[in-house]
């Protein structure tokens, strides 16, 4: 885990180069964008990568002038075949990636990925984990009928959604949500906690110990 967490492989005040992978609409994919568009922030993104091919974050990504590929997902529904797996891996290591960002990428990262790239994967997660890992879990939490939700950073492991915690947000589930209305709720503080988790890990603030991630000040 140490290498996003110490700021990635990179040279003395060069920016930590991104790849954000993403299924669908691409909100997060547009708030990094946005982040590493303003002079000061710490990182740039190197390329918006999807598996599906129609998806919204390519647009997004070539609105941005950002390199946007279409990378297929080969024969699985829920992770990459062995063949995708290795595009996706070298693609990254091509455009010199120092952090993967999943934003709404909705396949399974395996091992041979994770090695290639050990603690410089992470992920937003629409749920206070560990409760409600997996697929919609702002409907899970409402269903479930509890009163808080929310959305976690967590840097990616062997397991669902299981990673170290780098940041979460809360927000309160209301009497009269549907999975809609707290989608968007807890979408607004997805998109406060992300930029921020990608810029204390460009600046090197972060250490992991054991499962805990600790901040420097
Ligand atoms: C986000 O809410 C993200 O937390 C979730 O998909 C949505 C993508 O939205 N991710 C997962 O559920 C991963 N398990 P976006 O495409 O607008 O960023």
């Amino acid at each position: 885990m140490s290498p996003a967490a110490s700021g990635g492989q990179r040279a003395a005040g060069n920016k930590l180069r991104l790849v954000i992978l993403g299924s669908g609409s691409g909100t997060n994919c547009q708030v990094l964008l946005d982040a590493c568009a303003q002079p000061g922030f710490p990182a740039q993104v190197a390329v918006v990568i999807s598996d599906v091919e129609d998806a919204k974050i390519l647009d997004r990504a070539r609105k941005a002038g950002v390199e946007a590929l279409y990378l297929p997902p080969g024969r699985f529904r829920t992770k990459l075949d062995p063949e995708a797996e290795q595009r996706y891996i070298a693609a990254l290591r091509e455009r010199g990636v120092g952090l993967v960002c999943l934003a709404g990428f909705m396949r399974i990262i395996k091992a041979d990925f994770l090695n290639a790239f050990s603690g410089r994967v992470i992920n937003i997660h629409p749920a206070l984990l560990p409760a409600f890992p997996g697929l919609e879990s702002w409907k899970q939490a409402l269903d479930y009928g509890a009163k808080v939700a929310g959305c976690t950073v967590h840097f990616v492991d062997a397991g669902i959604d299981s990673g170290p915690i780098i940041l979460q947000a809360a927000v309160p589930v209301l009497d009269n949500d549907t999975a809609q209305t707290l989608h968007a709720r807890v979408q607004v503080e997805e998109h406060r906690i992300y930029p921020e988790a990608v810029r204390l890990i460009a600046e090197g603030r972060l250490r992991i110990e054991g499962r805990r991630v600790i901040r420097r000040e």
